[in-house]
């Protein structure tokens, strides 16, 4: 039990209790309950030669979470629309929420003529479309945004956010957010507005925070295919949301992404085509809609059976802001 070290009396009791002390082991049981740890002493290191291997190579499989999710959507009511989701947690020990070390990501369904209820949270978000039908948008800060298969829609720290199904099927896509860094650093704000609907003030033809797939491909097009034929666009939002990178590759049928590994913490969500994926020592097939994780200083390659378009999301910004980023390839 710590003993609080708010008066004289009990800081003379202290150096008398050291003063006493006869050998290294008397000293340990005064400084611990005093709130020491003898550096010489402590049982853990606090330093390493090079990341650990602490969260885990993983693969979720849309065609599963669909299938839990349509089950659930059977006995979860339109009230708990916005919770209708399916966390992908890495399954280290005391983790049941991040799926990266900085970064969760989570499978969302919303059923049609249902609306998730307005909020906005100090966590930044955004969501890839894997598939929905006409009807299902997004309204940020105001902004109408629809919500089409293949679009990156962003919700960034502190702005209202809240979706819409006016159709009848449902409609699914991918949550990203960096909650765990902000559960690590703690600055959480979160709130719901008042009325649950958010009034459209506008409704424009693009926005900053929409990144439809056919723009995507087009700047893909454009962009040079690196040695291995692997055509790369990083998404300009890094102004909006400054802890992550959001990135599409595009691989040839055939083609393969080369063997890498860096300390950035990555998410991959499969926006096109079939393939396998080596991360560390496991291998995965992957598909459209599936998820993996990469963790960091982990080696990874992926490899198209057929064209793909991959997305990601990394905290590799963060990273390099804070001098942390290596790479090896
Ligand atoms: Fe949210």
């Amino acid at each position: 039990m710590n003993k609080p070290m708010n008066n004289d009396a009990q800081s003379l009791q202290v150096m008398a209790e050291l003063s006493a002390a006869t050998c290294l082991d008397d000293l340990y049981p005064v400084l611990h309950a005093n709130r020491y740890t003898a550096g010489w002493h402590k049982k853990t290191p606090s330093l390493w030669k090079e990341p650990r291997k602490t969260y885990l190579p993983q693969h979720w499989r849309y065609r599963e979470a669909k299938l839990a999710m349509d089950r659930a959507g059977e006995w979860i009511s339109t009230e708990l629309a916005e919770r209708r989701n399916l966390l992908m947690f890495n399954p280290v020990e005391g983790n049941e929420y991040a799926t990266a070390r900085s970064i969760v990501s989570a499978y969302q369904m919303i059923k049609g003529k249902e609306y998730a209820k307005t909020h906005r949270h100090t966590p930044n978000a955004l969501r890839l479309i894997l598939d929905t039908k006409p009807g299902v948008f997004t309204v940020v800060n105001g902004v109408k945004l629809p919500m089409n298969p293949g679009d990156v829609l962003l919700t960034p720290n502190w702005s209202w956010h809240s979706h819409y199904n006016e159709g009848e099927a449902n409609g699914y896509w991918i949550d990203f957010l960096d909650v765990p860094l902000v559960h690590l650093l703690e600055p959480m704000f979160f709130e719901v507005q008042e009325g649950d609907t958010q009034p459209v003030t506008s409704e424009p033809a693009q926005s900053e925070f929409a990144f439809p797939q056919a723009w995507a491909e087009a700047h893909l097009a454009r962009m040079a295919p690196d040695a291995h034929g692997v055509r790369r666009l990083v998404l300009p939002t890094v102004q909006h949301m400054p802890s992550m990178h959001l990135a599409h590759a595009l691989i040839p049928k055939g083609g393969r992404t080369g063997v890498s590994r860096s300390t950035a913490h990555r998410i991959f969500a499969v926006m096109k085509g079939k393939g396998s994926a080596r991360i560390g020592e496991q291998e995965f097939h992957w598909e459209f809609g599936d998820t993996l994780v990469v963790p960091g200083w982990t080696h990874f390659e992926f490899s198209a059976s057929e064209e793909a378009l991959l997305f990601q999301v990394n905290d590799e910004p963060l990273m390099r802001m804070l001098g942390f980023y290596r790479q090896e390839s």
